[in-house]
């Protein structure tokens, strides 16, 4: 039965909101569970509400940093709205205190911050910013990154521009091998551990002493500091520092993609980077840092800055800073702060990697497990020792998360079997444990039959959530 407090939130049925999406939206905007896409009308904390009330746990919305409707970030919002939303070429507290808070986090010479409205505006600054310091045009990027939706980010991001249909590479873009050391062109299987990560670093000094034998030079190299889309990827201890000896050596820039992982998700650390501890020249940020709202920022050096205030173009961006999204940035960090939300990032995340590992022994179709803090990956394979990747199979776990087990996971990676987690900050060890039941049930029904044999009425007769709880108390 549907609660009372969804129906007074949504009063049209799913069957004509699918319509009307059909009918408005283009095509290309994809939703999540094709066959059965959710209808989420209310979330709280790390939960989300369909609209007959049943709730999810929400494994997925690393945007709902704070966990989704925090109620300190709803106040703040509310607050600044019913006062003031202009631009920033007036002056205001909001937008200089959301600023120095950032930076206070930043290590180095990270000094000076632009604000912007999403992660794909984010990135596009930075290459403006990369091409105005070092006068040049060419960009090193991970190959599977993804990093913007907006033409030149697309430019940039493998993930994209590799599918059938999209516009092809430009000259000016060079890939280097993404540093996967389970799937990657150098890996655990094929390279001795100690060489992996020179194998990759000897690809982008080559990149990199190609490009400029040939004139162009490279303005910079960009990487998320833990690749997401590519499949929850973790670069081998030190890459990013010889990668960044090399990009400079060139006379290019380092741009860190924090969009994804930054603001304590990693639990040791407030941004990912400082895991391989470096200190990038130019930092993204964006999602979790308005906690659903369209905020971000980039972050620079003073040398870095002056060099595009010296292009005599001036940059203004009518949403990026506004008073509202900088009191949600606010209220969001001091969030993370007050409730330990980055320590308990840490330790939750800790337990789902030694347990992921763990359940990992167990399971011939488990072929990796990987994270850091509260960023996890589980790579699903026919067997370990063939290690071919089990898209199918990923997919159903995935689906059968949501319709039985009620808990929202994704796959991704370049074969799509990388079964990511990147949960609310509030995510508890209980939420985790709900999570592993819900997991264990797929993997041994999954390791019983045959996925081609798979029919409703077979899904049908399994155990529901509730009895698999109510098993494992
Ligand atoms: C690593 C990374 N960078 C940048 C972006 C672009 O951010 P936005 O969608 O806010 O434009 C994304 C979006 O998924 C991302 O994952």
């Amino acid at each position: 039965m549907p609660s009372q407090n969804s129906q007074s939130l949504e009063k049209m049925s799913k069957t004509d909101t699918i319509k009307l999406r059909n009918r408005y939206i283009g095509k290309s905007c994809k939703l999540f569970y094709k066959s059965d896409p959710l209808k989420i009308v209310r979330g709280q904390g790390q939960y989300m509400f369909d609209e007959e009330g049943t709730r999810y746990l929400d494994c997925i919305n690393n945007v709902a940093h704070v966990g989704h409707c925090h109620p300190k970030v709803v106040e703040a919002a509310s607050k600044q709205i019913a006062v003031l939303s202009t631009n920033n070429r007036f002056l205001h507290d909001e937008l200089v205190h959301c600023a120095e808070k950032i930076i206070n986090k930043m290590p180095g010479d990270l000094s000076v911050c632009y604000f912007v409205n999403s992660g794909s505006e984010a990135n596009d600054l930075a290459l403006r910013l990369a091409r105005a310091f070092t006068k040049k045009l060419d960009v090193i990027t991970l190959d599977h990154a993804y990093h913007g939706h907006l033409t030149s980010l697309m430019e940039i991001s493998p993930y994209k521009f590799n599918l059938p249909g999209a516009d092809p590479k430009p000259d000016h873009v060079h890939v280097a091998s993404c540093p996967d050391d389970y799937r990657g062109k150098f890996n655990r299987f094929n390279s001795s551990s100690d060489m992996i990560k020179d194998q990759y670093i000897a690809e982008i000094e080559s990149i990199a002493k190609k490009v400029t034998e040939e004139g162009r030079g490279i303005a910079g190299f960009i990487a998320e500091s833990l690749q997401s889309c590519g499949g929850q990827i973790i670069p081998p201890e030190g890459y990013f520092e010889d990668v960044y000896r090399v990009v400079r050596k060139y006379g290019g820039v380092a741009i860190a993609d924090e969009v994804q992982v930054g603001f304590g998700r990693v639990g040791t650390h407030y941004w990912a980077f400082e895991t391989q501890n470096v200190v990038p020249d130019i930092v993204t940020i964006a999602k979790p840092m308005g906690n659903g709202h369209p905020v971000g920022a980039v972050v620079t050096t003073q040398k870095i800055a002056d060099s595009f205030a010296a292009t005599g173009v001036s940059y203004f961006n009518t949403y990026g800073g506004n008073p509202v999204s900088c009191a949600i940035a606010n209220a969001v960090m001091d969030v993370v702060e007050n409730e330990k939300l980055q320590q308990n990032a840490q330790i939750v995340g800790e337990y789902l990697l030694s347990e992921g590992i763990k359940m990992g022994y167990d399971f011939e179709m488990i072929g990796d497990v990987r994270g850091y803090g509260l960023f996890v990956g589980f790579e699903i394979v026919k067997s370990k020792s063939c290690r071919t990747p089990a898209t199918q199979e990923a997919q159903w776990i995935v689906d059968r998360m949501k319709s039985v087990h009620r808990v929202l996971i994704s796959s991704d990676g370049p074969n799509e079997n990388v079964l990511k987690l990147k949960p609310p900050m509030v995510f508890t060890k209980e939420n985790a444990e709900e999570f592993f039941v819900a997991f264990n049930e797929c993997m041994h029904f999954l390791q019983k039959v045959n996925l081609s044999s798979l029919t409703e009425d077979v899904s049908n007769e399994l155990p529901t959530r509730t009895d698999l709880l109510i098993k494992a108390m």
